[in-house]
């Protein structure tokens, strides 16, 4: 199959990346490396030994993302690009509802331009707002409770009425849990630009002395250990749920919306207390007040994957804190080490 993937030399895109190369399908990436490097996909194609098409671009391109497309002519598009970050959604919202919404609606205008009509799309767990029952299945009411999960909700939206109005397109929507860990080769992995947001970026650049201490937002949770409980899934598991993904979009018409995690449910001091024992060694950490907006515990119901796609995740959260540490002890600035 010929894949174009947008936003392929991220985090998530470069584990798919490879993922997709090593089952022989075509590829090209479409990326503007406003988070991200194109050295990530250098070390891609060093590790499949694979080559494979790059496209510098913005999806807020249009003539650019239509001359892509149209030049690579793919079977499925796999729409990674985008922004991420809740806390700056919540400084910047135009911004973030152009890249995610702007970018998408470009993303399905450039592939009618080319006859494609196949996506699989990046969609997250915070469309879910705060869990109202657990595990969260597909059906779970719906409340985004910031702007970053307000772009992913509308461009679902968008998603869904695009595939019914074309009677042989096909959309799937996967719902990430919290994406962990790294490749096992220990090349490619996180490579936050900033601070980092996520819990095992920040806790992996506090074990390699990049950073002071870990700050734990609350320990007064209705948890086990009072703090907040989450579904971390190994970005390698997630990488193999696209590939998957890609496989039933071949038969598949209209759009499905799946769950992509665990079914299972760590707290933060279980990932602090697993990241130590991966690394051999201490992680400080202050226990600082709840976050506005933070919830206690989520984490999904995994059925849908496994019924649908014949995935489900095979890597704990040892196998996490292990790859994590691997590719921040090798890399201690990431990808400019
Ligand atoms: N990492 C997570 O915790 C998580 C959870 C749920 C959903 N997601 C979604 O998964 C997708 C990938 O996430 P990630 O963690 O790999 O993020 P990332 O920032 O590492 O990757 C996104 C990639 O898209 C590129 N990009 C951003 N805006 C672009 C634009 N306008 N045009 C072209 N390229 C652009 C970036 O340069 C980067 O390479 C995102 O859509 C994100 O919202 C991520």
């Amino acid at each position: 199959m010929r894949i174009f993937l947008t936003g392929g030399a991220g985090y998530i895109g470069s584990h798919t990346l490879l993922e997709v190369l090593s089952q022989d399908h075509e590829v090209c990436v479409f990326d503007d490396y406003s988070n991200s490097t194109p050295e990530s996909l250098r070390r891609v194609e060093t590790l499949t030994n694979r080559k494979f098409k790059t496209v510098e671009g913005s999806v807020l391109d249009p003539q650019c993302l239509t001359q892509a497309l149209q030049e690579f002519k793919p079977d499925a598009v796999i729409h990674f690009a985008g922004k991420k970050a809740v806390g700056e959604s919540v400084e910047k919202p135009l911004m973030y509802y152009e890249n995610n919404v702007v970018g998408t609606l470009n993303l399905l205008r450039a592939m009618e331009a080319a006859n494609c009509e196949r996506i699989i799309f990046s969609s997250s767990a915070t469309v879910y707002g705060d869990p109202q029952f657990l595990p969260i299945t597909e059906d779970h009411p719906l409340g985004a409770t910031n702007p970053y999960g307000q772009t992913k909700l509308m461009a679902e939206h968008i998603l869904r009425d695009w595939a019914q109005s074309r009677p042989t397109a096909s959309a799937v929507i996967l719902r990430y849990f919290n994406p962990l860990g790294a490749h096992e080769s220990g090349r490619i992995g996180e490579d936050p630009n900033d601070i980092p947001n996520n819990l095992m970026p920040y806790v992996a650049q506090v074990a390699v002395g990049r950073r002071d201490r870990l700050r734990v937002w609350g320990n007064d949770y209705d948890t086990p250990d009072g703090t907040g409980v989450r579904d971390y899934i190994h970005v390698v598991d997630l990488a193999k749920a696209h590939a998957a993904a890609l496989g039933f979009g071949e038969t598949h018409q209209g759009c499905e919306t799946i769950n992509i995690g665990t079914g299972r449910g760590y707290s933060v001091l279980d990932v602090v207390g697993a990241f130590e024992l991966a690394a051999g060694r201490a992680i400080p950490y202050d226990i600082k007040p709840r976050r506005s907006g933070d919830i206690a515990t989520c984490y999904a119901d995994p059925a849908k994957a496994k019924r649908l796609l014949g995935w489900r995740a095979e890597h704990d959260l040892a196998d996490m804190c292990a790859s994590t540490w691997k590719w921040q002890s090798q890399n201690p600035d990431g990808y400019d080490s």
